[in-house]
């Protein structure tokens, strides 16, 4: 079976640059995986996102999600970053509905499905935590809240894959280890895809299936580690030997990686 995400071979500059961003990326995810990208700081991996996404393509080789060449943005992924970027003067129920206004085919049945679409961005708020807070104005909430937000925006057109581009970095450590229960379990629930940038080994380690670790500019994966540590995962984890000997040994990595 060929690979649910897959980069062959890739090399990326932007604009007109000579300077690559990644060179001779190559990544295979398979269909439910949860995969994780760690490496040095501008080291390519929002530039692999962009590639995987179809937001950017690549100078050579190919990349392919669900069977096609990505010639276009990707309709069944859904994203979140960094910044959750809602809109102040929405709701967050409206926000959760956003990209149902942009995104065909949704977008020609806003109107007659409205009521169904609502339902849907409550419950989606309710699995995150949020029940009854759909009303509430983004400025109402609090970092943690904003970032499940956005989650559920990523999620409400109910995409196959789901991209997270440092998505807990602004976060204080509680909230984010919250939020690693909540992507775990959507994952667990949806069967979804999952990509996830993040510079935090122990957020790797927690929630994927397996880590790759990319080397500093032009990015391309160094190591391919599986994380073999049975599911279901709860925190308690986090603090066994097996689970910080491999974040140390990740760490190994990435210092090399660095040099
Ligand atoms: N829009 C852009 N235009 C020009 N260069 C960019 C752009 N985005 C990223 N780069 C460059 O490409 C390299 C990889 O960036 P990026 O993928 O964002 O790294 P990371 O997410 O690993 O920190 C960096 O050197 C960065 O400066
Ligand atoms: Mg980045």
């Amino acid at each position: 079976m060929s690979a649910f995400v897959a980069l062959e071979g890739v090399d990326h500059a932007y604009g007109t640059s000579d300077t690559l961003a990644v060179e001779g990326l190559s990544v295979a995810v398979e269909q439910g995986e949860f995969a994780a990208v760690v490496g040095p700081s501008g080291c390519g991996k929002s530039t692999l996102m962009k590639l995987a996404t179809g937001l950017q393509f690549p100078r050579a080789g190919k990349v392919m999600v669900a069977g096609a060449q990505v010639n276009a943005p990707v309709k069944i992924a859904g994203m979140a970053f960094q910044a959750p970027t809602l809109l102040p003067w929405r709701s967050t129920v409206d926000n959760l509905l956003l990209p149902l206004e942009i995104v065909p085919p949704y977008r020609g049945e806003m109107r007659r499905r409205k009521a169904e679409f609502r339902e849907r961005a409550e419950k989606l708020l309710a699995s995150v935590g949020l029940s009854g807070q759909g009303n509430k104005f983004p400025w109402e909430l609090s970092g943690g809240m904003q970032q499940r937000t956005s989650l559920c925006r990523a999620l409400i057109h109910e995409p196959q894959l789901l991209m997270l581009d440092e998505p807990f970095g602004a976060l204080d450590a509680f909230t984010r280890e919250e939020l690693w229960c909540v992507i775990r379990d959507l994952h667990a629930t949806r069967k979804i895809t999952v990509i996830l940038v993040t510079h935090d080994l122990r957020e790797a380690v927690f929630l994927a299936d397996r880590v790759f670790v990319m080397s500093s500019r032009p990015g391309r994966i160094l190591v391919e580690r599986k994380i073999d540590i049975p599911r279901p995962r709860d925190l308690e984890v986090t603090f066994t030997p097996q689970f910080t000997d491999i974040v140390h040994e990740l760490r190994s990595h990435i210092v090399k990686a660095r040099q």
